[in-house]
């Protein structure tokens, strides 16, 4: 299958109640044509809603929906240039895997001959040969998974959606097929919104991250820039592991600032996210590091050890009863500390933004 044509995806102040549960509130966001975003966020913070609405499955309350230039919003599904591919897979179970792959343009009545063409095709792209006459009870879970990519992509779609298409899948399994999925777009060139509540699947997979938290875009980025800069403490702990600790602005300037934070001077790359108002430093775990007591640093105690095998993360508790988290990859003899042993936590002197708290 060669490249397809791709449209971008424009939501405007789109909102949709269920009576009077606001599922998604006031949703406005662009996504370039080609491009992948993952929308993420927690359990019941509008994802599949919003999913739904872009491929015409929901009515928005409010709002309106493009694609390419045009307003999608009077079209039902099968007129969309859209096609889905539900958490639950969704294949038909009575249905041969031939006449689920077949399925979106039989119904557009497509000429036979048409149809073999475009199935066939379908079937070659996700490596499923030979398995037209089986049933979908006969199938793996990711062949199942990749019948229900093939029939999505078989009505050639500018834009796919995707809601949560791995969740049935065990964590090898989904690390495969979800760099599949990432191939398979990028080489047909398609616009596609997956939707996971998986933070590091989003950061893999997507050019941007969309994150929602209670029917609300929240923040939309470039995976880096939402791990470096997040907008708020959900986001900051949303993405990883954050320490979250308030500073002192001693400077700020039109292109940066410098903070104290637990008596520490640390730059800022960026000024302030607002010139009034109260700020912290996000410190992620890996942005520390942990020396014998009689070195330079923040005076603690290591309240617990875990060894992760990559890291040892370590839990401390500073003199003022502050608790971080400090991971220490490849730690040397002397950074090997039992719970309870005194250290000294070392900042850093840089840091990529500052949160409003
Ligand atoms: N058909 C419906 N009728 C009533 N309420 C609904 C309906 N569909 C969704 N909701 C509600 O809208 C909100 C958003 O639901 P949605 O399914 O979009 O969340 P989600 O982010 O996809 O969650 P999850 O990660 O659990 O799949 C929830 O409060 C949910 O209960
Ligand atoms: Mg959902």
């Amino acid at each position: 299958m060669e490249t397809r044509k791709a449209s971008s995806v424009r939501l405007e102040h789109l909102t949709k109640m269920f009576g009077a549960i606001t599922a998604v509130s006031d949703v406005s966001f662009e996504i370039p044509a080609g491009a992948l975003v993952c929308l993420v966020g927690p359990s019941g913070c509008g994802k599949t809603t919003t999913l739904r609405m872009i491929g015409g499955f929901e009515e928005p309350t409010a709002g309106h929906i493009y694609i390419g230039n045009q307003c999608v919003d009077a079209q039902p599904p099968y007129d969309r240039p859209t096609a889905m591919v539900f958490q639950s897979y969704a294949l038909f179970p009575h249905m041969t895997v031939y006449e689920n792959v077949s399925y979106g343009l039989r119904v557009r009545h497509k000429p036979t001959r048409e149809i073999e063409e475009c199935v066939h095709s379908a079937l070659a792209l996700l490596e499923l040969q030979g398995l037209e006459s089986k049933s979908p009870r006969q199938l793996s879970g990711g062949q199942q998974q990749r019948v229900a990519l093939a029939r999505a992509l078989v009505t050639e779609p500018e834009v796919l959606l995707l809601d949560e298409p791995l969740s049935n899948l065990d964590a090898q399994l989904r690390v495969r097929v979800r760099g599949e999925i990432r191939a398979l777009q990028r080489q047909l060139g398609i616009t596609a919104i997956y939707v996971t509540h998986d933070q590091e699947e989003a950061f893999s997979l997507s050019d941007f991250t969309a994150i929602m938290q209670a029917g609300k875009l929240i923040q939309v980025g470039k995976p880096m820039d939402i791990y470096r800069r997040p907008t708020n403490t959900f986001v900051a702990h949303f993405v990883g592991l954050s320490n979250i600790v308030h500073v002192e602005a001693l400077e700020v300037r039109a292109q940066d600032a410098t903070v104290r934070a637990l008596d520490h001077v640390i730059h800022v790359a960026v000024p302030p996210p607002s010139r009034d108002g109260k700020f912290a430093v996000v410190l992620r775990p890996e942005m520390m590091h942990l020396c014998p007591a009689d070195r330079d640093g923040i005076a603690a105690r290591v309240k617990t050890a875990t060894f992760l095998g990559p890291l040892i993360r370590y839990v401390v508790v500073t003199g003022a009863g502050l608790e971080l988290t400090v991971d220490v990859t490849n730690p040397t003899a002397e950074q090997l500390f039992s719970e309870g042993t005194a250290v000294a936590v070392h900042l850093p002197d840089q840091v990529p933004g500052l949160l409003a708290v």
